[in-house]
C-alpha cells in the first residue's frame, strides 16, 4: 500500500549522521523475497538485509512466534529465568558442536563476547596470553576492539590508535597465522568466508590446517559465522562444509531472521566464564528468543540448509553462463547463497543503480564486486527473475 506521507530522504538528511549512504528508495512493506517502495514498486530483494532474512520478509512462522510473545512477556532482565531463550539455548547446542550459549545483540557484540571470553581462557590457563590473530579483508564488526580485529585499513585509521592485541595477518595463508602466533596468543579468529572481505573463500584445506596448527599451540580457534552460519553456505554451520569444529563460534544475522540477535557458543571446556564475568540488558530478551528460535526450528524442520545448497549450485550455474557472455565479468565466488560477481573494473555502484531501477535489490561488496545474499527460502524462479534482469543490464552497458 502506497505510504507517501513525507519526503522521507529530506527529513532523514536533516537528522541524521551521516555514516551511510542510502540508495534513494523508501522501503515500507516486505513479504517473502519481496519488498515495496513507498510508491508501490515491487522489488525482488536479493540482499536480504545484509543477510539477516534468512526466511524472507514477515515469514508467517516468525510473526507468529512475536505476535504471540509480544502479548505474554517482552522483556524482563537477566536476573530471572525465560523460557525463549532456554529453548533457544536448546537447539543451537543440539544441532552444533558447541555446549554453550551467551545471547546477545548483533555481531559485533557476539564477537567481543567470544575474544573475552578467549582473553579468560587466556588469563587462566595460557599464563596470561591475550593476543588474538585475524585476517587482512576480514570484517568482525564495528566496536572499537572489532575495528581492531577487522584487517582493514578503512575501518581502522580514522580511530588510530587502536586497543591493542590483535594481529591481522594474510588470509588463506596457514604459514601467516603461524609465524604470527606466540606465547601472547590466547586465539585465532576467521570467517570460514570472508563475507564483507568479498566473499573470499579460502583453499580446501585452510581451516582444517589452521585448526590442527591451533591445537598444536594450544591456542583456541574462534569461528565467526555472523554471516555464514544458520543455512546460508548449504549447511547449518559453515564449520560443517570444511571438516572443522571450532572452539568458539560467533552467530548473528541469519539466526533472528529479522530480529536483532547475537549469540556466542563454546565448547564445555572453553566456557571459562563465571558469574559476573559477562552480561548483557537486552541480550536473550523473550520476544527475541521466541522469533529466532521459530525461525530456526523451522530452518531445521524444513532442511532449508538442503535447499541453499540446491538453489545456490542453480544460481551459481547461470552466473556462470552469464560470465561467459560478458567480459567485464572477472570471476563467480561463494557457495549455498553467500555469492559474488567479480568485474575487472570498478562498475558496481553503477550495475547496482541499474538493478535498482529494474527492480531487482543487490549490494555493493567492493567497487569491483556485487554480493548476493538473498532469503534462504528463494527458488530456482526467483533467480531466473534475477538473472533476468542482471542479464538485461549488462547487456545495455
Ligand atoms: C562476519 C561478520 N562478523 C560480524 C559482523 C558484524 O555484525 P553486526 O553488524 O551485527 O554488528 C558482520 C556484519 O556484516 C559480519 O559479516
Amino acid at each position: 500500500m502506497p505510504n507517501k506521507a513525507y519526503n522521507w530522504p529530506e527529513l532523514e538528511e536533516m537528522l541524521f549522521m551521516r555514516t551511510i549512504k542510502r540508495q534513494p528508495v523508501t522501503l515500507v512493506r516486505g513479504l517473502g523475497a519481496r519488498v515495496w517502495d513507498d510508491e508501490g514498486r515491487e522489488y525482488l530483494d536479493f540482499m536480504g538485509g545484509w543477510a539477516v532474512n534468512s526466511l524472507g520478509h514477515c515469514h508467517p512462522a516468525v510473526v507468529k512466534a512475536i505476535t504471540k510473545q509480544v502479548q505474554t512477556l517482552i522483556h524482563t532482565s537477566n536476573q530471572f529465568y525465560t523460557v525463549p531463550q532456554i529453548k533457544l539455548a536448546q537447539v543451537l547446542v543440539e544441532h552444533s558442536c558447541l555446549d554453550r550459549v551467551f545471547f546477545c545483540n548483533s555481531g559485533a557484540e557476539a564477537n567481543e563476547g567470544a575474544m573475552k571470553l578467549a582473553r579468560r581462557y587466556g588469563k587462566l590457563y595460557l599464563d596470561g596470553a591475550y593476543e588474538i590473530v585475524t585476517t587482512r579483508n576480514s570484517f568482525h564488526g564495528r566496536t572499537l576492539a572489532m575495528v581492531a580485529a577487522t584487517g582493514q585499513n578503512k575501518f581502522q585509521e580514522p580511530y588510530i590508535p587502536l586497543p591493542n592485541g590483535f594481529i591481522n595477518v594474510d588470509y588463506d595463508n596457514v604459514e601467516a597465522i603461524k609465524a604470527a602466533i606466540s606465547p601472547k596468543t590466547c586465539a585465532v579468529m576467521l570467517e570460514p568466508v570472508q563475507g564483507e572481505g568479498g566473499v573470499n573463500v579460502p583453499s580446501n584445506n585452510y581451516l582444517k590446517e589452521i585448526k590442527t596448527c591451533c591445537d598444536k599451540k594450544g591456542v583456541l580457534l574462534i569461528l565467526d559465522e555472523v554471516q555464514t552460519g544458520i543455512g546460508r553456505m548449504g549447511s547449518l554451520f559453515a564449520y560443517e562444509k570444511y571438516g572443522v569444529e571450532p572452539d568458539i563460534m560467533t552467530l548473528a544475522k541469519g539466526l533472528g531472521s529479522g530480529v536483532p540477535i547475537g549469540a556466542f557458543m563454546a565448547k564445555e571446556q572453553f566456557a571459562v566464564f563465571t558469574v559476573g564475568d559477562h552480561g548483557s540488558t537486552f541480550g536473550g530478551s523473550p520476544l527475541i528468543c521466541s522469533a529466532s528460535l521459530a525461525a530456526l526450528e523451522f530452518i531445521i524442520k524444513h532442511n532449508i540448509p538442503d535447499q541453499v545448497k540446491r538453489v545456490g549450485k542453480y544460481f551459481k550455474n547461470r552466473l556462470e553462463k552469464l560470465k561467459q557472455q560478458f567480459d567485464f565479468i572477472s570471476e563467480i565466488r561463494g557457495d549455498g547463497l553467500l555469492l559474488a560477481l567479480g568485474f575487472t573494473n570498478d562498475i558496481s555502484q553503477e550495475i547496482l543503480q541499474s538493478c535498482l531501477r529494474e527492480g531487482l535489490l543487490i549490494n555493493s561488496v567492493k567497487p569491483d564486486a556485487i554480493r548476493f545474499t538473498p532469503p534462504l527460502i528463494i527458488d530456482e524462479n526467483d533467480v531466473d527473475k534475477a538473472l533476468h534482469i542482471l542479464e538485461s543490464v549488462f547487456t545495455r552497458r
